[in-house]
Order: C-alpha cells, then sequence, then structure tokens
C-alpha cells in the first residue's frame, strides 16, 4: 500500500506530455484478440490498468512483446478461457473480452467487471446486444456465460450512448453474418481508435464517432498497427493544474478538438491559455469567475473532469454547480475537498460550490480515479502538506504522476504504508 504526500504552493512551470488515453487502451488490448495474426500498439501508457489486460492476454495464450511504450500481441495461438473473477472484477474493461472472445469463438466466460463504484454500472446494453446478435446470455452464480451457433448482424438501438456497449457491440459484430448497425451509438474519441484498428486489421467498420456505426462482418482480421490517441482526461486534469498554478506551462500531445469543450469553460472561468497544435500553453488565473457544469456524453463536457474542475470552482469568485447526469453517483471527492476547506452542499446529483476557497493540507483518501485527481489538484494548492492514500485508484490512469509533476515544479512523493 502506497500513499502520495504532497507539499503544495509551488507554481507549475515546464513541459507535461500527456500519454495514450486510458479508455482507448483498455479496449484497443482486448481488440486485438481477435486477429489471427500479429498486432502492435504503439503509445501504450504505463497505467495498472494496462498491467491486468496483460495479464488476461497472457493467461489466454496470448504472447506479448513490449518495447519502448509499445506492445506487440501475437495472438495466433490464443485459447478460450474462463477469465476468473480476481481478474475479471479488478477493472471496468475486462468486459471487452466478452464482445472480442465472442467474435472469435462464440463462447465467453468471465465474471461482472470492476472499475470505480459509482452506483450501479449496469452492462445490461452490451448483453442485449450480444442477444440481437444471436447470442445467449447465462448466469452462473457470479458468471457470466456468452454464447452463440453463429453471429448474424442486426440493427441495435441503444437506450443510451454507453461508451462501453458501443465498442463491445462493434467487437461481437466485426466477424457476425451480415450487417450490424449500432443506433445511437456513442461518438468518444475512444470509439473511433477502436474501430480504426478494427479496420486496419480488415474490418469493414463505417460512421464511428457519429451516432450511428455500420458493421459490415468479415471471416478474418490480419495484422494490424494503430497508435493510442492522447488522453484527454489526463490533458484535462493537468491543464486545470495549469489554470491553479501555470507559470508557463506546456501541456504537450494533446488533440484540442478533443477537449474542446473543457477549454471552453476554462474561457468562461477568465482562465488564458495559448493553443498552438498539439501544443497547450497555460498560466494561473488569480480572478476566476465561477461557471455552471452538466456533464454530458462526448462532444459535452466529459463526466470524467467534472471533479477535477472542482477544485478550480472552489477557488472562483461566487458559486458554481456541477450537474453529475453520466453516473448514478460520482460524489466521492466531495467528503475530502471539504475537509481540505472547500465549501460545496450536495443535493442528489448537483453540487453547489461555494468559493473562494484556501486549501490546506490533511489526510485525504482517493475513493475512485478521478477523486483521487481531484485531490491532488487540491493538494498541489495548499500550502500544508497533504496526504493521499487510496493511490492505487490514481495509478491505474495517471501514468509516472509523480515524475511528470515534480518535473514541473510540485514537491511531491510516493511512499510506502507501513
Ligand atoms: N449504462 C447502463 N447500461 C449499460 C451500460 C451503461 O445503464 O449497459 C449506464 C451506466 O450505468 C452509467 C452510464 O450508462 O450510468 C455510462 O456508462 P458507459 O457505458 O458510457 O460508461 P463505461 O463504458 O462504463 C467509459 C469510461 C469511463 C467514462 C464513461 C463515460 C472506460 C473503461 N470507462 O465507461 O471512464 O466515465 O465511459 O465517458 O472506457 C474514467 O476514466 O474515470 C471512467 C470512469
Amino acid at each position: 500500500m502506497q500513499k502520495l504526500v504532497i507539499q503544495g504552493g509551488n507554481d507549475l512551470t515546464g513541459s507535461i506530455k500527456i500519454n495514450g488515453a486510458k479508455n482507448s487502451v483498455v479496449a484497443l488490448l482486448p481488440a486485438a484478440v481477435l486477429s489471427d495474426e500479429e498486432t502492435t500498439i504503439y503509445n501504450v501508457p504505463n497505467i495498472t490498468d494496462v498491467t491486468v489486460l496483460k495479464q488476461i492476454i497472457e493467461l489466454l495464450n496470448g504472447k506479448l512483446t513490449e518495447e519502448n511504450g509499445s506492445i506487440k500481441i501475437d495472438t495466433r495461438n490464443i485459447i478460450n478461457t474462463t477469465i476468473p473473477e480476481e481478474l475479471s472484477n479488478k477493472l471496468r474493461a475486462s468486459y471487452y473480452f466478452m464482445g472480442a472472445l465472442l467474435a472469435k469463438f462464440k463462447h465467453v466466460e468471465i465474471y461482472f467487471p470492476g472499475g470505480c463504484n459509482f452506483g450501479a454500472r449496469q452492462i445490461d446494453l452490451h448483453l442485449k446486444g450480444f442477444e440481437s446478435l444471436g447470442a445467449t446470455v447465462k448466469m452462473e452464480k457470479d458468471k457470466f456465460i456468452i454464447e452463440a451457433e453463429k453471429l448474424i448482424g442486426n440493427k441495435i438501438c441503444l437506450n443510451f450512448a454507453s461508451v462501453g456497449a458501443t465498442i463491445n457491440l462493434m467487437l461481437a459484430a466485426v466477424k457476425a453474418e451480415g450487417t450490424t448497425v449500432i443506433v445511437n451509438a456513442a461518438k468518444e474519441p475512444e470509439i473511433v481508435n477502436v474501430a480504426t484498428f478494427l479496420n486496419n486489421m480488415g474490418a469493414k467498420i463505417t460512421g464511428a464517432g457519429t451516432s450511428t456505426i455500420k458493421i459490415v462482418g468479415v471471416e478474418k482480421l490480419g495484422s494490424a498497427i494503430i497508435e493510442v490517441i492522447p488522453d484527454r482526461i489526463e490533458a484535462g486534469t493537468y491543464i486545470i493544474a495549469g489554470a491553479l498554478l501555470g507559470n508557463n506551462l506546456k501541456i504537450t500531445n494533446i488533440i484540442p478538438d478533443h477537449i474542446a469543450s473543457l477549454l471552453a469553460k476554462l474561457n468562461e472561468m477568465g482562465v488564458e491559455f495559448k493553443l498552438e497544435n498539439s501544443e497547450l500553453t497555460i498560466n494561473k488565473c488569480e480572478n476566476l469567475k465561477p461557471t455552471d457544469i452538466i456533464t454530458q456524453v462526448y462532444p459535452g463536457y466529459p463526466t470524467d473532469l467534472a471533479q477535477p474542475i472542482c477544485v478550480l470552482l472552489a477557488k472562483a469568485n461566487g458559486i458554481s454547480h456541477v450537474e453529475e447526469t453520466i453516473y448514478e453517483k460520482r460524489m466521492g471527492h466531495v467528503e475530502y475537498l471539504k475537509k481540505m476547506g472547500a465549501n460545496i452542499e450536495i443535493e442528489d446529483n448537483k453540487e453547489t460550490i461555494i468559493g473562494p476557497t484556501t486549501f490546506h493540507g490533511t489526510e485525504v483518501k482517493a475513493s475512485d480515479l478521478r477523486a483521487g485527481a481531484t485531490l491532488f489538484l487540491a493538494a498541489l494548492t495548499a500550502k500544508e502538506e497533504t496526504i493521499i492514500t487510496n493511490i492505487e485508484y490514481i495509478l491505474r490512469g495517471y501514468e509516472n504522476i509523480v515524475k511528470k509533476l515534480s518535473d514541473v515544479g510540485a514537491n511531491i512523493r510516493i511512499e510506502e504504508i507501513e
């Protein structure tokens, strides 16, 4: 067990390079299993979610070769075996092996996925979608057994534009007979990244990134390469750090379009930044204006940045509101931000944030990945020392966080908890 120790107050200056997107790579690795040859994924982030997915691929008899941030995956000898509960429930994205193994072997046995606790995180749309393609879904104790004699393309209308369901159904449909159309598909950039990888293998997917995705089934998928897109949520987190403490802080390797909704909010708050191609330079803003945020599916304001921006809103002069609409319960950061001095009231899924706040250091706990990010942002502004426990959540999504932040001037370290 480890803790993060942060002595805040320092300006952040220099540059932070954004790594490959967690929510892309966690789908690209399971997607690789669909190939009958060798695939290579470039720009793979060094985060613990990736470590678990690699363990699952090795359990399936895939061979992995790693070099300078890329992973070569040899899937020629892949076998179909049950993915045990202790691996299935280590992360959300284990569910992508449902679609991938179902497509490849017409049979998959796996347990309920893990991931951060935001209340009920159903996977009914994934399962109904598999059934629409001709599969049967059985539950044996806590294990899902999903199988089909053959998969046949169909029209699947999602009643919510779920990222996970959209990707999982693309994976399942890619080798089905005939054509599958996913209506009300999610449009997140990670979906386009996965569709590109599958198309590079020989799949026939059109429309990824729009609300209607068409998949014409193919018999075989071959070798392919793909580069993981930059992580828009990691980028957003460090951009918020720049708005709090930046002194010409540069955030590099970003795709500005992917973070347009965040940048629009920063503009409203009076934050100044300069964008040049894939680089953003930002300075701290001493006179922040409050604003209101409602989380939405892409391209709206992302739920994953609704927690981190609370630190900036708490620093603003006045009252801001944040409404979470994607998840039933994603407010784990509030208790600890309050412990650090924030004035926040919660009613249902709405936060009222009354600023300005001077955060003070204390001992806090990361209740989930982005709650952890929220706490390290607040800690970076506090003059006293902050200790953050439960940091395994943070390490699931932020690569080399200590090095990245120390390199730009933060006083941050990881210590073992005895
Ligand atoms: N939902 C259902 N039924 C389903 C699927 C989803 O009711 O079958 C509901 C969920 O209960 C939830 C909402 O739809 O309330 C959103 O779920 P979605 O499927 O869109 O999310 P996800 O695929 O489980 C991915 C990211 C999340 C990110 C969301 C939304 C991965 C591994 N996770 O989750 O990332 O918040 O999309 O953008 O890609 C994070 O990175 O911190 C994170 C939580």
